[in-house]
């Protein structure tokens, strides 16, 4: 059922400065800064050879990474994203082995405009993990 990587999310207090390390520094492709007010988040898209690191940074006043950089001020690994080829037949096969979907249980599009899902944290290592169809 689960198929590649397909991002590694970081939450960032400061974007300028993280793309900075990323696309000057380390030498990555690193796109603008794009807002997603939908998702509470902006994102820098890093582009790497074999997958992709995106940088988020709060938007508005409900993000939901808000409450992850006050607990963590320097920024930190959010979340994995692994691509599915059917994501609701993957989502009913977590829940029937015991998983916890967050919100609704509904996919919606993400920052690829692709169906997406989370997973609760505490069923999978502490990893926040989101499944994205492909
Ligand atoms: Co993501």
């Amino acid at each position: 059922m689960i198929g590649r990587l397909n991002h590694i999310a970081i939450a960032v207090p400061d974007l300028a400065k993280a793309s900075e390390l990323y696309g000057t520094v380390m030498g990555a492709k690193v796109s603008a800064p794009k807002p997603l007010p939908a998702h509470g988040v902006t994102v820098v898209f890093v582009e790497l050879p074999n997958t992709k690191i995106e940088l988020l940074h709060p938007l508005g006043e409900k993000s939901p990474i808000a409450g992850f950089l006050a607990r963590n001020a320097d920024g930190g690994i959010h979340h994995v994203c692994y691509e599915v080829d059917d994501i609701y037949a993957a989502r009913d096969k977590l829940k029937a082995g015991g998983a916890r979907v967050l919100g609704n249980g509904e996919p919606k599009n993400g920052a690829h405009d692709k169906p997406v899902l989370f997973l609760h944290p505490k069923d999978f290592a502490g990893t926040l993990i989101e499944l994205e169809q492909v």
